[in-house]
């Protein structure tokens, strides 16, 4: 059996449709071409019955992708089955995934459905997804919980009808690792008809296991592991591909596999996506986490200082982390800023040098030293994935804890200038308030977090919120050494958002 492993990334799909991490149709794509220069080998895209919104995104993420495979989620229904390969069918390597519950739990309670009629609906599935395009992935939901002589009878009729690839999903994330190794086993050393399969896992993690029985997967036949960047998804979240790769990478003495990600896209990967989402990764979390290389015991820091293999099985370059050091004065040109990004990893056009440079200077006059760390959030917040309606000229507010906060701010769109004042609960509430005066809409701040982006008292603040409008949310984010100008920028990006969207959706109705 050959040692390579598939790397199936469904960071837009698993991960996105979990609460906090939802990304609009910009979004997606980016975070898709960031995938694919990340080296997945399949970029699960979305569900493409799901909405309007996620059929698009799908059939957006396969006409633009070049390298990966683009797979499209679909129940085992005629429908969804027809839609997903509608979706998917732009994509130079198209894939069909499709799935069923295959354990009596979920038969009894939530298909109402008799084992056989699951059987026969699978083997049909597959039949019709197999007609309109040549890739197929058939997954049994809830495996784990599933009778093992029937889980290999379904996969076996999947494959009879032309399945490329069998997943094996620890939907509720159940299994242990001692356990789910030898259930893989067991069912591929069982299914006889398994020439040219290749098998899968998609383990949850809602018992911190997710990354663990994927490995187990891997060790006993698995050649494909579905997981999300920074281990986003429902509930505790999916596997981590960060860390399935890295263990991959670091431990090949006791697992001899290799993926082809590129491992120094992984920390870029994982940042664009917080950046995109809001959703934070935990400080001490593997690989990605604000203090995974970070060392603080002194004992420890000596022994780093003497050779680093004392406490480090793997450098922080290898994951794509810059060492924060001091670039750039105030008097750097664009020439040097141009080429600083290329060191970290931004492959800049004309125009977004352009940009990044202009924020580049400002932040140059207002802050002593500027990082690597800065110049990061400078890109991810300075280059807009969609045209602002409205930009912030001016924020002014003020509060205590006294008093009643107030805002002034003014706002442009196009030659327009406005200005309003509002009060608010505090003075971020109060900035909000008059940009919603200002630009007619209303919206319900869910979330909302400052964190600083790199050292010192004029560090920048990178502001994160989750705004609902109407029925739907979406982020907001910015960065700036003024909170209240972060804070009243991030909202902004996300009424303009909201504002293109309802363009969008006009203009589609
Ligand atoms: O967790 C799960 O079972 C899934 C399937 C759709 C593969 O996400
Ligand atoms: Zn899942």
């Amino acid at each position: 059996m050959s040692d390579r492993v598939y790397i199936f990334d469904t960071t837009l799909r698993d991960g996105e449709q979990s609460p906090g991490c939802s990304m609009n149709l910009e979004e997606k794509l980016k975070m898709a071409r960031k995938l694919d220069l990340l080296n997945v080998d399949i970029i699960e895209a979305g569900f493409p019955i799901a909405s309007e919104g996620d059929f698009e995104a799908v059939r957006m993420v396969a006409a633009e992708v070049e390298n990966c495979t683009i797979a499209g989620l679909a129940r085992a229904h005629k429908l969804d089955i027809e839609r997903a390969a509608e979706a998917v069918k732009g994509a130079r390597k198209p894939r069909i995934h499709t799935f069923i519950a295959t354990s009596d739990i979920h038969l009894e309670h939530k298909l109402r459905k008799s084992r056989a009629e699951v059987l026969k609906q699978s083997a049909e599935a597959v039949k019709i997804a197999r007609d309109l395009c040549d890739d197929v992935e058939f997954s049994a939901e809830d495996a784990t919980r599933s009778d093992i002589g029937y889980l290999v009878e379904v996969f076996e009729a999947a494959i009879e009808q032309g399945a490329r690839t069998i997943n094996i999903p620890d939907t509720v994330g159940y299994a242990l690792p001692q356990e789910f190794g030898p259930f893989v086993n067991e069912i591929i050393s069982r299914i006889s008809n398994k020439e040219g399969v290749v098998f899968s896992c998609h383990c949850h993690n809602d018992l911190g296991l997710g990354v663990a029985n994927s490995l187990a997967g891997v060790e006993n036949g698995c050649r494909q592991v579905e997981c999300t960047i920074n281990g986003i998804g429902e509930r505790a979240g999916n596997a981590a591909l960060e860390e399935i790769v890295m263990a991959l990478r670091t431990r090949k003495d006791r697992m001899p596999y290799h993926t082809e990600v590129v491992t120094e896209e992984i920390y870029p990967a994982s940042r664009m996506l917080t950046n995109l989402t809001g959703a934070y990764v935990q400080a001490n979390k593997a690989i990605v986490g604000k203090n995974a290389f970070a060392h603080e015991a002194g004992i420890h820091q000596d022994g780093m200082l003497k050779k680093a293999i004392t406490y480090e099985i793997m450098t922080p370059q290898s994951v794509g982390i810059v060492s924060s050091t001091l670039v750039l004065g105030k008097h750097s040109g664009r020439h040097a800023l141009h080429n600083k990004f290329e060191e970290l990893g931004y492959a800049l056009d004309k125009e977004e040098l352009n940009r990044a440079y202009f924020f580049f200077t400002k932040l140059a006059d207002q802050k002593k030293e500027v990082y690597d760390e800065d110049l990061i959030a400078i890109i991810q917040d300075g280059i807009k994935l969609i045209p602002d309606t409205w930009s912030l000229k001016y924020v002014h507010s003020a509060g205590g804890n006294q008093e009643l906060s107030t805002a002034v701010v003014k706002l442009q769109r196009g030659e327009e200038i406005r200005t309003e004042s509002a009060f608010g609960d505090g003075p971020v509430d109060a900035c909000c308030k008059a940009i919603d005066a200002l630009t007619g809409q209303s919206g319900r701040l869910l979330e909302y977090s400052v964190s600083s982006v790199s050292r010192g008292k004029d560090a920048l603040g990178e502001a994160f919120v989750h705004v609902q409008f109407n029925d739907r949310t979406y982020t907001g984010k910015a960065a700036s050494v003024d909170v209240i100008d972060a804070s009243a920028r991030a909202y902004l990006n996300a009424v303009n958002k909201a504002i293109h969207e309802q363009k969008r959706l006009k203009e589609e109705a």
